[in-house]
C-alpha cells in the first residue's frame, strides 16, 4: 500500500476514531539480524509519527494496541523489556504529548501483573493530560477484548442489574472508557489478518485495513493510505447503500 499525502484525503470524511494493532516489531528486528526487543524500540518513532500525523489530520481518538493480555506468554525477558519500554516512553514523551494538547489514557487491566512503577507512570500521565482536548490517545495495555467484556459483566452483576434490564447500553457504559466512540477504522500492520482480542465490542462495524508494512516502518503516510482506503469503502451497517450514490 503506497504512502499517501494528507492533501489527497477528503477532509470531510476523516474518521473520528482510528484503532491500530502495532504488529511486526519482532520480524522487523529478525530481518536485520537484531534481537526482537530492538524492533519494539524502533516502534517508538513509528508511534510518535503516527500520533502527530493523526493530530494533523484531525483524528479525535487514536487507540493503539501496545500489550495484550496474551502477551504475558512471551519470554520473561521480552515481557520485562516491554514493561520498561512503555514506562520510559511515558516518561520521555508525556511532556511533548501534553504540549500538543493530547490526552493520554490507558485501556486494560491494572492488575498485579503490571509492575507498580509502570502503573504509577500511567496514573501520572493520565493526571497530567486529563484536561487535554486536541486528541485522545488510548494505549491498550494489558488489554484484552474478552477481559474487557468479562470486567463489564462482573460490574453488571455487582450492580445487581436485572436480566431483562440488560441491553447494549448496559454493557457499553461499563467498558473501560464508556465515552470512547467506536472506531470507524482499524488498521493492522505486518500482514496478519486477525483481530487478536483487540476491541471486540467496539470493532463490530469498523472498516478493517491490513497492510504489509511492519510497525517500525509505519509512518503518517501509511496512516493516510489506510484512511484513503477507508474513504473508498461503502459502509452500510446492515442497511442498504445510499440509493443516490448507486
Ligand atoms: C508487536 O510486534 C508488538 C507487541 C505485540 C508487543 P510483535 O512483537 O508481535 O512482532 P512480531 O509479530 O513477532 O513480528
Ligand atoms: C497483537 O499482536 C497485540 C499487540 C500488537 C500488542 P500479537 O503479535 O500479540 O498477535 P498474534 O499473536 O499475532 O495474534
Ligand atoms: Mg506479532
Amino acid at each position: 500500500m503506497p504512502s499517501v499525502e494528507l492533501t489527497a484525503l477528503d477532509a470531510d470524511r476523516i474518521p473520528r476514531h482510528v484503532a491500530i494493532v502495532m504488529d511486526g516489531n519482532g520480524r522487523w528486528a529478525q530481518r536485520r539480524g537484531l534481537p526482537r526487543t530492538d524492533g519494539h524500540a524502533a516502534g517508538e518513532e513509528a508511534l510518535l509519527d503516527t500520533v502527530w500525523g493523526a493530530l494533523d489530520a484531525g483524528i479525535r481518538y487514536l487507540t493503539v494496541y501496545a500489550f495484550s493480555t496474551e502477551n504475558w506468554k512471551r519470554p520473561v525477558d521480552e515481557v520485562r523489556f516491554l514493561m520498561g519500554f512503555n514506562e520510559r516512553l511515558l516518561m520521555t514523551r508525556r511532556d511533548e504529548l501534553h504540549a500538543k494538547d493530547v490526552k493520554v489514557q490507558f485501556l486494560g487491566r491494572r492488575d498485579w501483573r503490571v509492575p507498580r512503577r509502570v502503573l504509577k507512570r500511567i496514573t501520572e500521565t493520565e493526571d497530567l493530560t486529563r484536561g487535554n482536548r486536541a486528541m485522545t490517545l488510548s494505549m491498550a495495555f494489558n488489554y484484552g477484548g474478552r477481559a474487557e467484556l468479562v470486567d463489564a459483566v462482573r460490574e453488571i452483576v455487582r450492580d445487581g442489574v436485572k436480566a431483562d434490564k440488560v441491553d447494549e447500553r448496559t454493557i457499553r457504559r461499563r467498558l473501560y472508557d464508556p465515552d470512547l466512540p467506536d472506531p470507524e477504522l482499524m488498521v493492522r500492520t505486518s500482514g496478519e489478518y486477525r483481530i487478536s482480542n483487540f476491541l471486540l465490542w467496539e470493532l463490530a462495524y469498523s472498516e478493517l485495513v491490513f497492510t504489509d508494512v511492519l510497525w517500525p516502518d509505519f509512518r503518517r503516510g501509511d496512516l493516510y493510505a489506510a484512511i484513503d482506503e477507508f474513504q473508498r469503502r461503502d459502509r452500510r451497517f446492515g442497511g442498504l447503500a445510499d440509493p443516490d450514490e448507486g
